[in-house]
């Protein structure tokens, strides 16, 4: 099994325009879009409930559509070639949350430019498949899969995916799952885990740069015990034995830089903060990263561009304090 070095470019964070046979990956997170204005009383029973007080509380001042409206704009303005979102899109898993996020998956792109996989808040509580995760199937889907006659009906259908542009492997993983009102942990599973294992072997076979999207943060020490993700020690061990050339991951609402052992060194783990943060510090300030990913003629070179909200303009603006140098 072949084995990629990667070196990084951080220090021009500002994001010059790609060429040649570089790939452009942009990633983003957690945009919690809520629609709790006209909740009904039947739609508040048990977590819900709990999760539509917060919300009232202190958590729509966190997150508002106005920033995911200049994140768009500033998108189309940059141009990435293919934009992932790592979880979290809806905030109580309402059905009429996954018909809204669908809209604004739209907008961002088509389902062959933009790939998702769901968060906590996307299964907040169990809800209908066809009222929920449905909506985004084909945005979540892998490259073969063939749901013509048979309609994907959960995540077992769809996860782990796998989607291949260029020479960049896109490998998604759920970890949600409806947990009780004060938890937030994932888990991947077994099942999840050993076809992973697979696709990390087949994809490094073939030599892709491989990028592992998880909602929960894969390395130790980024969200606490009751947002943890439980088997990541198994992660962590299958990393060391395959490697992957990135991870990035949602959940912490703040850039979060880490790494985790592969055969060859490390690999980066890399979370971003909201997409639709007005911030209340700057750490927690919406934020997109994008990935040049350049082939050498040994390895791959990763050049990272950082934009940030900024609340006076009312725009994204490269970010030039360089939150990378301690990458790998
Ligand atoms: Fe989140
Ligand atoms: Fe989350």
């Amino acid at each position: 099994m072949p084995m990629a070095s990667v070196t990084f470019d951080d220090a021009d964070l500002a994001g010059d325009p790609a060429g040649g046979d570089t790939f452009s990956l942009a990633h983003i997170s957690d945009p919690h879009i809520a629609c709790v204005a006209d909740i009904r009383s039947a739609d508040l029973l048990g977590k819900r409930f709990f999760g539509y007080l917060k919300w009232r509380l202190h958590r729509n001042a966190e997150h508002r559509e106005s920033v995911l409206a200049v994140l768009q704009h500033d998108l189309a303005d940059t141009k990435p070639d293919h934009i992932a979102v790592t979880g979290d899109l809806t905030h109580l898993s309402l059905p009429a949350e996954f018909r809204q996020t669908r809209q604004w998956l739209e907008s961002l792109g088509t389902p062959d430019k933009v790939t998702v996989i769901p968060g906590n808040h996307d299964t907040y509580v169990k809800t209908a498949w066809p009222h929920s995760l449905a909506h985004w199937t084909d945005y979540m889907l892998s490259d073969d899969a063939d749901f013509g006659n048979t309609p994907a009906s959960g995540f077992e259908s769809i996860f782990p995916s796998l989607r291949i542009r260029g020479r960049i492997a896109l490998i998604g993983v759920c970890t949600a799952l409806p947990t009780a009102p004060h938890l937030a942990v994932g888990t991947m599973g077994n099942r999840q885990l050993q076809t992973l294992e697979t696709l990390l072997a087949d994809t490094a076979d073939q030599d892709l740069f491989r990028v592992l999207m998880i909602h929960h943060p894969p390395a130790p020490g980024t969200v606490s015990w009751r947002k943890r993700l439980t088997d990541a020690p198994a992660l962590q061990s299958l990393l060391a034995r395959y490697g992957a050339e990135l991870v990035l991951h949602g959940h912490a609402h703040k850039t979060a830089l880490g790494r985790l052992k592969t055969p060859d060194g490390h690999v980066a783990v890399i979370g971003v903060p909201s997409a639709s943060a007005p911030g209340r510090t700057r750490q927690h300030r919406a934020r997109y990263f994008t990935y040049h990913i350049t082939p050498r003629a040994s390895g791959w070179h990763l050049r990272i561009a950082a934009r940030v909200y900024s609340p006076d303009n009312n725009r994204f603006m490269a970010e030039h304090e360089n939150p990378f140098s301690r990458l790998p």
